[in-house]
């Protein structure tokens, strides 16, 4: 019920154009432009019983005083919107080397404002915060259209539609974007000409429910050898990396690796072959044998690196697996999978690939040669197989007992 109205005012927020909100320091510069549609749920007691309200920041929201570009190194910039019976929302942000964030997120509510938290036992000012929400690099705007949910305590705030920027140096919103996870890899791939997307999921005191990102784009990719095409693959590729961060709290960084900006190299002899993917600061290596006796090739190897968000321990991240063992099937056919697979690499990294259709070594007109479909793809065959068996048998059994009924019935009638 509360979920659905949750989504209702989510939605009316959608709906909504977004309000537009800038910070001015005090010779008229513009430091903060921020575009967003913010919509809230809060829960609240009304004699004892739990009630909660959804509502939207409204569109004549204002920007309070308390507003500031922030002074050099003594004070950061902050967004300070009132709305409604003294209602505000802020938010902190802070630069940290070639990134800047919205550090703190805070939410004073007024329980006396009798038209948003009608008969509220209480009718007391309560703060809610939630540290480090929204991340972008220095000198673009953070986009993300898609919805973000911060849980806070009896408060959650759901953005949407975001443009944001601080740290403004020009008065307007920069060219180049840092798009947030949420709306990556949709089917019509957005390029993005910031160097990496990351999701850096803080973990919380309430546990973050949040939703899986979506599954990254099918690329195409072939290394050509000594005899021609000896790799060629199919896959999406989305890499799962858990990392330490500075305040000692996990980090996770769900990167989707994007077809088109994917560079391809490898090589091949005729025992080992190399698919090296290069996606910006990201590349994976795989590395597969050839098992010759067997005659099937298969995925020896996974090496991984990246540059992790600048909030981690150590943002050069490195990770590799000789014995994985995945993506087998006989030289001279192709291994097919279209449920999702996770290779594991070390215990902090998990490349996880969709759809993969792959083929090395002997690759005959540079086609996909038989599929050899892998085991979860058939087990997943067979569930429909036997619901659809069963079905069958019970109208089989169904026919059956009315073809004797019908039988007795004309024996009944005879007789009298
Ligand atoms: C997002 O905001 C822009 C400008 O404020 C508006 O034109 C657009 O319709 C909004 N989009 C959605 C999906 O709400
Ligand atoms: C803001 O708009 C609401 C209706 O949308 C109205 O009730 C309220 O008085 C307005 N507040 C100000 C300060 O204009
Ligand atoms: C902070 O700013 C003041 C004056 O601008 C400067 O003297 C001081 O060194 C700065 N401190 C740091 C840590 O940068
Ligand atoms: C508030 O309380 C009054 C009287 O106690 C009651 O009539 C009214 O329905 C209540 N409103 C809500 C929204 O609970
Ligand atoms: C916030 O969201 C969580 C999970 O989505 C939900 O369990 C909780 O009741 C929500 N709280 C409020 C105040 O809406
Ligand atoms: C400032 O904005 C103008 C256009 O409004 C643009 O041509 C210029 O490159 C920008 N400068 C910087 C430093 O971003
Ligand atoms: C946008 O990003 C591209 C590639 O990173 C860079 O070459 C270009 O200078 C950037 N544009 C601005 C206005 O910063
Ligand atoms: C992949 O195949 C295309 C067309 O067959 C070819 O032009 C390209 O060089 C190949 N790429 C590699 C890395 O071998
Ligand atoms: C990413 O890895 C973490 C830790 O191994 C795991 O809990 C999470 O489910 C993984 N997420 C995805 C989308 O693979
Ligand atoms: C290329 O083909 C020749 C002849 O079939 C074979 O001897 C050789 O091992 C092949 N090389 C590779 C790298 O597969
Ligand atoms: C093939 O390459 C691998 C690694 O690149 C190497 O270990 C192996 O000796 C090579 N095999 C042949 C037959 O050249
Ligand atoms: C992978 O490709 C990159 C460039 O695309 C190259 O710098 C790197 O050396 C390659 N790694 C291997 C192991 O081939």
């Amino acid at each position: 019920m509360a979920r659905g109205l949750l989504a209702a005012a989510a939605l009316l927020g959608f709906l909504q154009a977004s309000s537009s909100f800038e910070v001015k320091d005090s010779s008229g510069r513009i430091c903060i432009i921020a575009d967003l549609t913010v919509a809230f749920s809060v829960e609240y007691k009304n004699h004892g019983q739990k009630e909660f309200v959804h509502f939207v920041l409204p569109q004549n929201a204002t920007v309070d005083s308390q507003s500031s570009c922030g002074k050099d190194n003594a004070s950061h910039p902050v967004l300070v919107l009132d709305f409604g019976a003294g209602h505000s929302l802020s938010l902190n942000f802070s630069e940290s080397a070639d990134k800047y964030q919205v550090e703190e997120l805070l939410f004073h509510y007024n329980l006396s404002d009798a038209t948003l938290f009608p008969n509220s036992t209480t009718g007391d000012m309560k703060t809610v915060s939630h540290k480090s929400i929204i991340q972008a690099h220095m000198g673009t705007k953070y986009r993300c259209i898609n919805s973000k949910q911060v849980n806070m305590k009896s408060v959650n705030v759901t953005f949407s539609n975001v443009t944001l920027e601080a740290y403004l140096t020009n008065g307007t919103f920069s060219v180049n974007k840092t798009e947030c996870a949420e709306d990556m890899v949709s089917t019509t791939t957005v390029v993005s000409t910031t160097p990496k997307q990351t999701t850096s999921q803080v973990p919380t005191t309430s546990p973050a429910p949040t939703s899986s990102p979506p599954n990254p784009a099918v690329g195409k990719y072939n290394v050509t050898g000594p005899n021609g095409t000896c790799v060629l693959a199919y896959m999406g590729l989305q890499l799962n990396i858990t990392y330490p961060k500075k305040d000692e709290k996990m980090g996770l960084d769900l990167l989707n690796f994007i077809p088109h900006n994917t560079s391809v190299s490898g090589r091949c002899n005729s025992t080992s072959a190399l698919l090296n993917l290069t996606f910006e600061k990201t590349r994976v290596i795989f590395q597969f044998a050839l098992n010759a006796s067997a005659e099937k090739f298969f995925l020896q190897g996974v090496n991984v690196s990246t540059t992790l968000p600048s909030e981690a321990k150590n943002p050069n991240f490195e990770a590799s697996n000789n014995s994985v063992s995945g993506l087998r099937a006989t030289v001279g056919n192709s291994y097919k999978c279209n449920s999702e697979e996770n290779l594991q690499v070390t215990d902090e990294a998990l490349v996880n690939v969709f759809n993969v259709q792959i083929q090395v070594f002997k690759i005959d007109g540079d086609k996909f040669g038989p599929v050899e479909e892998c085991q979860q793809d058939e087990n997943n065959m067979l569930i429909p197989i036997i619901v659809g068996a069963a079905l069958a048998g019970l109208v089989l059994i169904v026919l059956i007992a009315y073809l004797i009924g019908r039988k007795r019935s004309h024996a009944g009638y005879q007789t009298i």
